[in-house]
């Protein structure tokens, strides 16, 4: 027989016991332990500032929780699933710590503003943590990119070629995604940063609270004004999660570029030994495991904002016991998260080696600099569209003359236009190609000088 519960003095008698595993969450939330301990501090100090109870009581309560602390660090608190969850296991520890005034600390406020605050403290904290890897990601990013301006690689769109581009250029594309995956985290922190402490089991208290004071301890920048929406509101975990799943699809979209170019097909990467695997039975492999991983990993991060929007969409108000089902995907996401963003940037900075000879090669070897004959003739003043059809044509017969653009003669280039001259030759070439597409934000050397500077400044503020 299972322990009584400490709500069960209503109760004739205890849980079936399969009943109170399938009800518990201290498996789980034991992760807000450390949360749920520094929240109910700061309740404790402000029942003792408001004179709900004495300010040595509230000093026992506050030193005793501080105890609990140091016993879990030490691995000497491990609550079992008979305390239900980790609010219970705590009180329950505080009162044979600190005897019958640990029975106060529950004194106005209820577990459902409670595991409300204690989620808000841990998501504020992950938060923090994954932008600042989200600036480690994009500093490996900028490094790559600074010594790679003038490094050249094709530019696909289709996954056909298209047109060149700096290698530096195509990298920072992924600076920006984080970049804005940084800043969208900051943009959801705000409205996590809200306490529901003191909002009650659902429409507040009796007892003269001071909520404003609660939230000040616990450097929250607001409370929320309604105790109803206080204590059911999962809308901040929804933001976190549609944050933390566009964050996996930028990680995952150069998970997939780098599976490509550690590709026979492709050969534009070496992956080291560091970070690539073998084959148990072919003896030849070398497999792209981290982009791979990073790449299927997405899957559960969309998966557990799903659950979350759908856990929520059919709730009545208030507090309902499907929102405890908020945390194992919540906690989930945020480790998946941090454990892809180390992985991808650690394979970035030591665990790939560009193969810069055959990425010049690469650049030589196909039609992508046609755009550039046609813009050649558009410049001297014959209308792009009517350029654009003479260079279709050229291609067509280039390739059934197994040549390429370069190796047409002055002579037959001239033949097709008189407009053509000896500068044909530089302006198709791939340095020059990339080059010339200097407009802002384009691909030209100096625009992405000035993007890599721009880029230093973006992350050292
Ligand atoms: N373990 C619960 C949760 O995670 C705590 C709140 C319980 N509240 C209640 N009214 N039963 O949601």
């Amino acid at each position: 027989m299972t322990e009584k519960q400490t709500w069960s003095q209503r109760f004739e008698s205890a849980l079936h016991p399969a009943i109170a595993r399938f009800n518990a969450s201290i498996n789980f939330d034991i992760e807000l332990i450390e949360y749920d301990i520094t929240g109910s501090q700061a309740h404790a100090k402000m029942l003792a500032h408001t004179g709900i109870i004495s300010p040595e009581e509230g000093e026992k309560l506050v030193t005793g929780l501080e105890q609990i602390r140091q016993e879990y660090r030490q691995g000497q608190f491990q609550p079992g699933i008979d305390a239900e969850d980790v609010h219970f296991a705590v009180e329950k520890r505080l009162t044979e710590i600190v005897g019958d005034v640990g029975k106060k600390l529950h004194t106005a406020r209820s577990r459902n503003d409670q595991v409300g605050t204690d989620t808000r403290l841990y998501l504020r904290d992950q938060i923090r943590q994954i932008q600042q890897q989200l600036r480690d990601f994009q500093t490996v990013l900028v490094d790559i990119a600074e010594k790679n301006i003038e490094t050249l690689i094709p530019g696909y769109t289709h996954l056909q070629r298209a047109q060149p581009v700096s290698l530096a250029h195509h990298l920072l594309a992924y600076f920006q995604m984080a970049q804005r995956d940084w800043e969208r985290l900051g943009d959801v922190y705000k409205r996590v940063n809200v306490s529901p402490l003191g909002c009650g089991a659902l429409a507040g208290t009796t007892f003269p609270i001071d909520r404003h004071y609660t939230a000040g301890l616990l450097h929250f920048e607001g409370i929320y004004a309604n105790s109803l929406d206080g204590v059911s509101d999962r809308d901040f975990a929804i933001e976190f999660l549609c944050a933390a799943s566009l964050i996996m699809v930028h990680l995952s979209r150069l998970s997939e570029e780098v599976i490509l170019w550690a590709s026979e097909e492709f050969r534009f990467v070496t992956l080291k030994d560091s970070c690539a695997t073998g084959s148990s039975i072919m003896p030849q492999k070398k497999n792209p495991d981290v982009p791979e991983l990073v790449r299927g990993k997405t899957g559960r991060v969309f998966g557990h904002l799903q659950a979350m929007l759908v856990i929520m969409k059919g709730l009545p108000l208030a507090y309902n016991k499907d929102l405890q089902e908020d945390k194992e995907g919540l906690f989930d996401s945020v480790n998946t998260v941090k454990a892809c963003l180390e992985a991808m940037t650690i394979l970035l900075a030591e665990g790939l080696e560009f193969r810069t000879q055959r990425l010049a090669q690469a650049v030589t070897e196909d039609f992508a600099n046609a755009t550039d004959v046609a813009d050649y003739l558009a410049a001297r003043g014959v209308p792009f569209r009517e350029a654009y059809n003479l260079v279709g044509q050229v291609v067509k017969t280039s390739i059934a003359a197994g040549k390429l653009l370069k190796d047409l003669t002055l002579d037959e280039w001239q033949k097709l236009h008189p407009a053509f001259d000896a500068d044909i030759y530089e302006a198709i070439s791939p340095r020059q190609v990339v080059a010339a597409r200097n407009s802002y934000g384009g691909t030209g050397f100096t625009q992405v000088k000035q993007a890599v500077l721009a880029a230093r400044t973006q992350i050292s503020t």
